[in-house]
């Protein structure tokens, strides 16, 4: 199966046009990805709720981990760091967060509002391994920038 990058872009640009709550928006985000998106085997958020603490946000797929340090895991190194992380095989990803025994990679990204708050991170999970690509990480970081540019 193959995914329509654009057609799915438009279909979350015309969703959330105008809307500025950020659960809301993370909301819709997470349905689209995850019903659209052939690898996504658990699509969620972690929002930042106090200094250095991510905890869990809208999410489709098994139950996640409700709270994530950003010192712990992929979530919190991309937290920590600002960096998108794509990690193709979370075994050899020191000190990845299993909250799912079947997940096999991982693509995380920071998610900022136009003011440059962290306001969490995309956590797009995949019981396959190396299942996201540059062109995800490519696509995905402007459509995030756009969502999110006057979230409160
Ligand atoms: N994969 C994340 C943990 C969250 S869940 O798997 C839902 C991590 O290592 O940061």
């Amino acid at each position: 199966m193959d995914i329509d990058r654009n057609a799915l872009a438009q279909s979350i640009l015309a969703l959330t046009e105008g809307e500025t709550d950020t659960v809301a928006l993370m909301a819709t985000v997470v349905c689209e990805l995850h019903n659209h998106h052939p690898f996504a085997d658990w699509t969620g958020f972690y929002r930042v709720v106090a200094p250095e603490l991510l905890k869990i946000g809208p999410y489709q797929g098994g139950h996640g981990c409700l709270v994530i340090p950003f010192s712990r895991g992929v979530c919190g190194a991309s937290a920590r760091t600002g960096q998108v992380l794509n990690v193709p095989d979370v075994e050899h990803f020191p000190d990845h967060i299993a909250c799912s025994s079947t997940t096999r990679s991982e693509l995380v990204l920071p998610v900022w509002n136009g003011k440059g708050r962290l306001l969490g991170v995309l956590d797009l999970d995949s019981n396959t391994e190396a299942a996201f690509t540059a062109e995800d990480e490519a696509w995905l970081v402007p459509l995030l920038a756009q969502v999110f540019h006057d979230a409160d």
